[in-house]
């Protein structure tokens, strides 16, 4: 499929006025994606668990115009308040998705967005936020397209929130996806996220993810920044080969189940995007000595009792505990007896792998 499938020319049967809603999670990029081309074009492929808890709703009211205008007419309510502040993050969004969706000028838009994890956490919301909106979004289209199928439905919602954030993307459907073209696997694209196609063992169902919020203030470079850091970056282009090779290695580790190989790869995944971050120009690092202290932490606790329990990090100071079903009552008591300790006022959250966006009914 290429950016013209996702173009769509408005009808006579536009809705005049409703209101739609949508919850999205957020997930963990197991291979990391950090860098990208012009038009949130991915530098290499990545996969990530969709996750559960970490989630943001989103609902939309909307209104057609007496007359369309040449700008945006929005409003936007964070956990019930007018946020003015994240107003034009939203309209370079509505800007990029626009030649898709060329109704939007046609309304007033309200949109009301709240998150089920805290605002300060130094959880990214971007991907669960820009899933959420790009559904809403696209909810308007579907009225007017009733006939449209679930999967074109959840291609564009995944092709109009990539727009909005990269990994917002793999926030769309569960519960493990994959995003940016690589040849091992048939129907990857740079544009939108895929259910990742090969076998993958019981050992992955289930898989927990608890959060440990070891700083919770905001990071001291975004993303955003760090993605385009990796232009000129002295160990991009092998950084870049490296994730279509683990993206290779990862097919018959999900086969098998191999737990070890597994963590491996993760946690190699997790160290390579920090150093990225370490050996660029300017460099910097949001690793914090909590970080570390955990990081260590689990390493002994694994050389100890043999418990397949890793880490993945994603662009901030926060760890994610990863661990499979079997062994979630022995992680939560090592967590809660040697990793509590670490998180600011003792914050975490518990997660685990969860099945996609789901619908409100409003
Ligand atoms: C480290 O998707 O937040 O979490 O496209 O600029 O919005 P933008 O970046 P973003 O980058 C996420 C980077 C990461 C790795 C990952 O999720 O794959």
């Amino acid at each position: 499929m290429t950016e013209n499938d996702f173009v769509f020319q408005p009808s006579e049967s536009m809705p005049t006025t409703a209101k739609v809603g949508w919850k999205a999670p957020s997930n963990i990029a197991l291979v990391k994606y950090w860098g990208k081309k012009a038009n949130q074009i991915p530098a290499n492929p990545s996969v990530s668990f969709t996750l559960d808890a970490c989630a943001t709703t989103t609902s939309l009211l909307f209104q057609k115009r007496k007359a369309p205008a040449h700008d945006f007419s929005f409003e936007l309510y964070f956990d019930g308040q007018k946020k003015e502040d994240f107003k034009p993050k939203i309209a370079t969004f509505l800007t990029r998705v626009e030649p898709y969706l060329p109704f939007l000028k046609g309304y007033d838009f309200t949109i009301e967005t709240t998150n089920s994890f805290p605002h300060s956490s130094g959880i990214a919301s971007s991907a669960s936020g820009m899933a959420a909106l790009a559904l809403c979004l696209l909810s308007v289209e579907r009225m007017a397209r009733p006939e449209m199928t679930a999967d074109y439905f959840n291609k564009k919602a995944s092709f109009l929130a990539r727009l909005g954030s990269g990994s917002a993307c793999r926030s769309i459907e569960g519960d493990l996806i994959q995003w940016g073209h690589t040849s091992g696997i048939p129907n990857s694209s740079d544009l939108f996220g895929i259910h990742y196609p090969f076998e993958v063992h019981e050992n992955f169902k289930n898989y927990h993810d608890t959060i440990l919020l070891v700083h919770k203030g905001q990071k001291t470079v975004s993303s955003t920044i760090g993605h385009g850091l990796m232009h000129n970056h002295p160990f991009a282009a092998q950084r870049f080969s490296q994730a279509h090779e683990n993206m290779a290695s990862l097919q018959p580790i999900f086969k098998s189940g191999d737990l070890e190989g597994f963590i491996a790869l993760v946690e190699s995944e997790a160290l390579t995007l920090h150093a990225m971050m370490m050996t660029g120009q300017p460099y910097f690092i949001l690793m914090k000595p909590n970080t570390l202290e955990v990081i260590h932490k689990i390493w002994a606790f694994r050389e100890a009792t043999k418990m397949p329990i890793c880490f993945t990090l994603d662009a901030g100071a926060n760890v994610h505990v990863l661990y499979p079903e079997k062994v979630k009552e022995k992680a939560m008591e090592f967590i809660k007896d040697q990793l509590v300790v670490h998180c600011e006022a003792g914050q975490y959250i518990c997660d685990r792998i969860g099945k996609g966006a789901k619908e409100l009914t409003i």
